[in-house]
């Protein structure tokens, strides 16, 4: 084999996901689903987790037909604190990846705000994701390697409009990502974030259904297109790869250059 063909094997193997465990949260759709089903394209086995069994499905599915083998856990993040069998459950598992997508969102001024919204979004979006990272990353420390990846926001640099407990969430989020990062590098374990601009999902339907915001969104984007699961899906791959090695506590922002304008 030529020097030129061996280090093109190297490069491939850099990306690879290979013989790696992933667990990605809110697989049912939109991000969630795209990541979990890219990593297992890499390479790796999936761990799936999501509200309902039938929501995970057509996931579970892409997967086995890539040939990879794929496991469903049920959770609803908004109960976390009262779901120990599941975290119980996680914690004796070997993951070397974990993805913590799962996210939600409510909108409406900071006034009209109820108390329970606000309780439920910083659950689901802060609270969950300490959890279940204290959970899976007590394994990743002992076995001294782990990629975490935190799927934030743009809402973890801006304020955003009538959103403000995503808003917090997200900005804990990265907070949290460049804390862990700190405490865990020296120890195997990197910690990173993606921050997606405005991509089309469920996530966004609101937005895009009203003509003058989506209109002034997509003016601001100099790619001049709204993102797709797509755009962030291989961003996850490389984070949870060994090409990523020397990247932790780092926020990717995947914007079409929303954050430079
Ligand atoms: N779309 C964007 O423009 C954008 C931008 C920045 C950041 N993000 C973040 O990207 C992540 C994925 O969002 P998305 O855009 O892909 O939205 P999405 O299509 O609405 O997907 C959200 C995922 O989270 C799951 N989820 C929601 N509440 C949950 C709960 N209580 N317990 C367990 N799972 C729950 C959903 O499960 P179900 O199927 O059960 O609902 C779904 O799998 C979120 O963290 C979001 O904040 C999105």
């Amino acid at each position: 084999m030529s020097g030129a063909t061996n280090h093109t094997n190297w490069l491939e193997n850099q990306f690879s996901l290979a013989g790696k465990k992933a667990l990605v949260t809110g697989a049912s759709k939109g991000i969630g689903a795209q990541i979990a089903i890219d990593m297992a394209h890499a390479g790796a086995d999936l761990i799936l987790v999501g509200r309902t069994e039938d929501s995970l499905q057509k996931t579970s599915s892409a997967i086995s037909e890539i040939g990879r083998n794929v496991q469903s856990i049920i959770c609803d993040f908004a109960e976390i604190s009262t779901s120990q069998e599941m975290l119980s459950q996680l914690s004796k598992m070997e993951i070397d990846i974990l993805v913590n997508n799962a996210g939600s969102i409510s909108r409406a001024p900071a006034i009209a705000t109820k108390s329970d919204d606000w309780h439920r979004i910083i659950e689901i979006n802060l609270n969950a994701v300490f959890q279940l990272t204290q959970i899976v990353a007590e394994g990743m420390l002992a076995r001294k390697s782990g990629a975490i990846i935190n799927i934030a926001s743009l809402l973890s640099f801006q304020g955003g409009i009538n959103v403000p407990a995503y808003a917090a969430s997200k900005h804990a989020i990265a907070g949290l990502t460049k804390s862990l990062a700190n405490e865990w590098g020296a120890l195997g374990v990197r910690v990173n974030a993606i921050a997606p601009g405005y991509i089309e999902t469920d996530n966004t339907q609101a937005l895009r259904d009203d003509p003058d915001r989506s209109a002034s969104i997509l003016s601001r984007i100099p790619v001049a297109r709204w993102g797709t699961p797509n755009d962030i899906s291989p961003v996850a791959v490389f984070l949870a790869s060994h090409a990523a090695r020397y990247i932790n506590g780092e926020i990717v922002t995947v914007d079409g250059g929303w954050m430079g304008r």
